[in-house]
């Protein structure tokens, strides 16, 4: 790990330290959209699915409960938040179905981590908004895909449609915990995608608040939200 990379693992032990114990029953009410994630990955049998910014594991369970056969692989900096995940995981599962790393998803090197090149399925869920290199974690997250694989990534969108004073404070409020949206998700997703001769799918959920994006190769299947938000631009859905 490099030395910035070490003093943000620093930074993301001293937050969730104490946090990691009471993060799944909090997060549920303000991480919204990881649900719809999981449930449009559409795992194919014996897939391979890695998650970046992993933190204790929540997806992850769920990903592996929804799609009994697939494995499963968690990356996160935080060694505190991989001891959450490694007892959830191991109260839950068997040792064959979950890997975790520790490592920085902005010098992702999955060979050497988890003995797997390419994944069935990449995500980052309420994780590019903290990771300092963001850019770089999507194109390492890109170059970990199968040729048929699929990017999902979920995070804080613009809060454009929602009140000023309920945008203001929530971000003052995310700061606390060094959380920043990233306001140039669509645009760099769109490049990155473009660039890799793939397809962006790109939805913005619950008037702004979040925003929840798939990259895949080209002419990839729809998702339920893929299908209401290309309703919604035809004029003839909500
Ligand atoms: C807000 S939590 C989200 C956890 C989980 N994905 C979820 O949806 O509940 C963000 C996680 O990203 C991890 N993280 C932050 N920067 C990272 C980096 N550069 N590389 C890998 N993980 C990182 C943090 O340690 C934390 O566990």
């Amino acid at each position: 790990m490099t030395r910035q990379a070490a003093g943000h693992a620093a930074l993301m032990d001293g937050n969730y330290r104490f946090q990691r114990h009471v993060y799944d029953a909090t997060r549920k009410h303000y991480l919204l959209g990881r649900d719809k994630l999981v449930a449009a990955l559409d795992v194919p049998p014996g897939g391979s699915v890695l998650e970046i910014g992993c933190g204790t594991g929540r997806n992850l369970l769920e990903v592996g409960r929804l799609y009994p056969h697939a494995r499963l692989y968690g990356l996160d900096i935080s060694r505190a938040m991989l001891e959450t995940a490694a007892s959830a995981f191991g109260n839950r599962l068997p040792p064959e179905r979950w890997h975790l790393a520790q490592g920085d998803a902005a010098q992702l090197d999955a060979g050497s981590l988890f003995a797997v090149e390419r994944f069935d399925r990449v995500f980052a869920s309420y994780t590019l908004s903290m990771i300092p290199d963001w850019e770089q974690a999507i194109d390492a997250a890109l170059a970990a895909l199968k040729p048929q694989g699929t990017l999902h990534v979920v995070d804080f969108g613009q809060q454009a449609a929602l009140p000023h004073w309920f945008r203001s404070g929530l971000r003052a409020w995310l700061r606390r915990f060094h959380v920043e949206p990233r306001a140039g998700l669509h645009t760099v997703l769109a490049d990155r995608a473009r660039v890799a001769g793939r397809e962006l799918r790109f939805n913005s959920l619950y008037r702004d608040y979040a925003w929840l994006a798939r990259i895949g190769p080209a002419g990839f299947p729809q998702s339920a939200p893929d299908r209401r938000a290309s309703a919604a631009t035809m004029g003839c859905g909500r």
